[in-house]
């Protein structure tokens, strides 16, 4: 097993390239499914989760291609043979639930493991079940499996979800498309990612308006051809980029995102004392002077996303005064605390608040990652960190990283990952 080892107090500066869009780029490689025609998906980030789609299709039967040098994958819609995405597969990634809408809108059946409660919560699927129903779907739940089964095909309906939830509203998306007659998602998530999956979808012949806000409307068609797509750059790549170089009192500017994607977490980053500038294709942040406190609450966007919590977190160890944190979205996702307070950090937990005292002077120490954006918290507090920090358990950052100690090496960090025995 790997782990990496981070020599702490460099400052970070210069540019870094930010990837495609993980949460974009797995909903966009599933509504493949859709079409019986080749798809060209660009602009890929090369992580663990992106080849665990690919093994999801390709037990779907559907022939994948990831060119690893161009960031590109075709897929050959034509040779879909099975309806099933597997437990092993769903066990370790629980977006695979994104097969149950295009797989119910082409075929009119589909059988996907339950997922079950990951790290961060109970993370159920009702909502998505829910929207399918008022769809025409029917489910039971056999051996661990959900059994999805549509047999006239998917109907337009008038879907109210009960939370924007962001997996029920990209599935719901794409059963939508090719379900017969007109659909309304309300309370639609309005992540930019599912602006991007829409995109990908139109460029297929579907016909759609309104993402982005929280009314979706669909027009179902009875076909659709391949995709041609290029995926969206990652807000939270890049805002674990920005915190990085904050908080080793650097200058760090992300290349190839438009600060509109990260305008929560940058009016955050401000707040606290950060200099943010922006081009219409980067956004910089520069250490100036001592950065203060800020509270916030995670939400859904365009409110600050669960997703960067726990790297700000990180960020406010060293912001002078007491930062409150709530997470509304997830019940369980605190778990980076007790690891940043073996750092030095002095965090207190109540509920789903967090109370961070800062700034405290940390030291390198032995941490372990329990979900992704955990790990790349315990990277930014390692960088402020005197000594050395030895993070384990980093499959989790390579879900959802793309090689992260490259880029921040390219930064000045002083990081490298090394073989455990
Ligand atoms: C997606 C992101 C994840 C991000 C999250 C919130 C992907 C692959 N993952 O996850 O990185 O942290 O959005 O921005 O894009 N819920 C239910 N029932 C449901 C669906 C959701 O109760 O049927 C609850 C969840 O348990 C959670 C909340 O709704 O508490 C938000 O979940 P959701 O927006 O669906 O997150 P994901 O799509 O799983």
């Amino acid at each position: 097993m790997d782990r990496l080892r981070i020599t702490g107090q460099t400052p970070l500066s210069g540019s870094v390239k930010i990837s495609g869009a993980k949460n974009a780029a797995l909903p966009i490689l599933f509504a493949s499914i859709l079409s019986k025609e080749k798809s060209v998906i660009k602009n890929i980030p090369l992580l663990a989760d992106i080849n665990t789609t690919l093994r999801v299709l390709d037990a779907l039967g559907l022939k994948t291609l990831f060119k690893l040098d161009d960031h590109t994958i075709e897929i050959d819609g034509s040779s879909l043979n099975s309806l099933e995405a597997p437990y092993e597969l769903v066990r370790t990634m629980r977006a695979s639930v994104l097969v149950l809408g295009p797989l119910l809108a082409r075929n009119g059946e589909a059988r996907v493991s339950l997922p079950g409660g990951c790290a961060i919560g109970a993370r159920p699927v009702n909502y998505h079940l829910t929207a399918f129903e008022r769809m025409g779907a029917k489910f039971d739940i056999e051996g661990g499996y959900i059994h999805g089964k549509a047999p006239n095909g998917l109907k337009g309906a008038f879907v109210r979800l009960p939370f924007p939830s962001v997996g029920a509203t990209e599935n719901t998306l794409m059963g939508a498309v090719l379900a017969d007659g007109d659909t309304l998602i309300q309370n639609a998530a309005r992540e930019p990612e599912i602006a991007d999956l829409a995109r990908a979808l139109r460029s297929m012949g579907a016909k759609i308006e309104g993402e982005g806000t929280s009314n979706i409307q669909v027009k179902g068609v009875s076909e659709l051809k391949g995709m041609n797509h290029s995926v969206s750059p990652d807000r939270v790549e890049a805002f674990t980029f920005l915190a990085s170089g904050l908080i080793t009192r650097g200058k760090v500017t992300v290349e190839g995102i438009d600060a509109t994607y990260l305008q929560s977490a940058l009016e955050l980053l401000t707040q606290a004392g950060a200099k943010i500038t922006n081009t219409p294709n980067s956004v910089t942040a520069e250490f100036v002077k001592d950065l203060t406190k800020v509270s916030f609450t995670t939400e859904p966007f365009p409110g600050f996303p669960t997703d960067m919590q726990a790297q700000f977190m990180a960020l406010l160890t060293q912001a002078k005064g007491t930062s409150h944190i709530s997470e509304t979205i997830f019940e369980n996702r605190f778990m980076h605390v007790p690891e940043l307070v073996r750092l030095g950090a002095k965090i207190q937990i109540k509920g789903n608040q967090a109370t961070v005292e800062g700034p405290t002077p940390l030291s390198g120490a032995t941490v372990m990652a329990t979900d992704l954006r955990a790990s790349a918290s315990l990277i930014i507090a390692g960088l402020a960190a005197k000594g050395d920090t030895l993070l384990r358990r980093i499959y989790h950052l390579d879900r959802g990283y793309e090689q992260i100690e490259q880029k921040l090496s390219q930064l000045g960090a002083k990081i490298v990952r090394e073989h455990e025995k």
